[in-house]
């Protein structure tokens, strides 16, 4: 049977909702999928040996995926392909994303579950595709922990600890969230080593605070699913603090999650390595002012609707 592709295929976002950085040290994190994050389309070229293209016109990317190529969007979508038996040439990929690349929102993983979609298919198993994804992932990110390919393809709400396979998170009604990307660029990496950094110099003051992050993840999943959104909110800016103390938050983070609160959000925090990428706001009853105060001040809000 000849190498092909499925002609579409789909992957979530993710938002570290509790619990990032503590994960590194075995404590549990909570993540959000971002519905609707990234679409693929395939169609096979005219000639079945000429080099797959993709083309991501939301990241400004058209490359080649040749096998000598050194562009880490064209190696890790190789991988992919050939992790799952996929072909290596002869296809062009073409793909929408509201995420912003780079941003901690797991983009990467996104696109290397939909590429993994696109060779296996509507009915593969969800192991299946993080498996493929995960061989593109360590192109971009070494090793990763796999939480962005876990939330990519599966949805919904996870609890996940490091090393172990994950939990879905189930809970009554739809989660409202709003993620505002600061267009400020970082380096998880960077902010990894950060916190590193002050833990090994000082292990019995940071011990515990990593311990508060810990616990905080297994109070908002109770929070949450008690639909007690007010704790919940409450929670994050407990976790929002405690990330400060460990200096990866930033004037710009403050200044957003200051924006946010100041117009009835319930709770507002730096999701994922912090230092710039996003903030994640769990709004009250009136998101709208939220959306439109940001808005005005020319960042592009996205709004999530999470259902359990
Ligand atoms: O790359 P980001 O922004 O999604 O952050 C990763 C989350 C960390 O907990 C900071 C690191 C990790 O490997 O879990």
């Amino acid at each position: 049977m000849p190498l092909s592709l499925h002609p579409h295929a789909a992957a979530h976002g993710k938002a570290i909702v509790l619990g990032e950085h503590s994960v590194v040290y075995g404590f549990p994190a909570m993540a959000a999928a971002l519905p609707d994050a990234l679409r693929l389309e395939a169609t096979a070229l005219p000639d079945p040996h000429a080099p797959s293209t993709l083309y991501m016109p939301d990241w400004d990317l058209q490359i080649e995926l040749r096998v000598e190529s050194e562009h880490p969007v064209a190696r890790a979508c190789l991988e992919v392909l050939g992790h799952c038996d996929g072909p290596l040439q002869g296809w062009a990929i073409a793909g929408r994303s509201r995420l912003p690349p780079g941003a901690g929102l797991g983009s990467s993983a996104a696109l290397t579950v939909a590429i993994a979609r696109l060779v296996l298919g509507p009915t593969a198993s969800i192991d299946d595709v993080v498996a493929g994804s995960m061989a593109g992932e360590r192109v971009f990110h070494g090793e990763p922990s796999g939480i962005d390919s876990e939330v990519a393809a599966r949805g919904g709400m996870l609890r996940f600890v490091r090393g172990e396979a994950p939990t879905p998170v189930t809970f009554d009604g739809p989660l409202p969230l709003i993620v505002v990307p600061s267009r400020v660029g970082r380096s998880t990496a960077d902010q990894v080593a950060k916190v590193r950094s002050r833990y090994d110099r000082f292990p019995r003051l940071t011990q515990p605070l990593l311990q508060v992050l810990g616990r905080s993840v297994d109070d908002g999943i109770e929070a949450l699913k008690a639909r007690d959104f007010d704790a919940l909110g409450e929670i994050m800016q407990v976790a929002h603090e405690v990330l400060s103390a460990f200096a990866v938050s930033s004037p710009i983070l403050d200044a957003l999650c200051s924006t946010a609160l100041r117009h009835g959000a319930l709770g507002a925090k730096l999701t994922g390595a912090g230092g710039g990428g996003c903030i994640v706001v769990l709004p009250g009853p009136n998101p709208g002012s939220i959306i439109d105060a940001f808005t005005a001040d020319g960042y592009e809000p996205l709004q999530v609707e999470l259902l359990p």
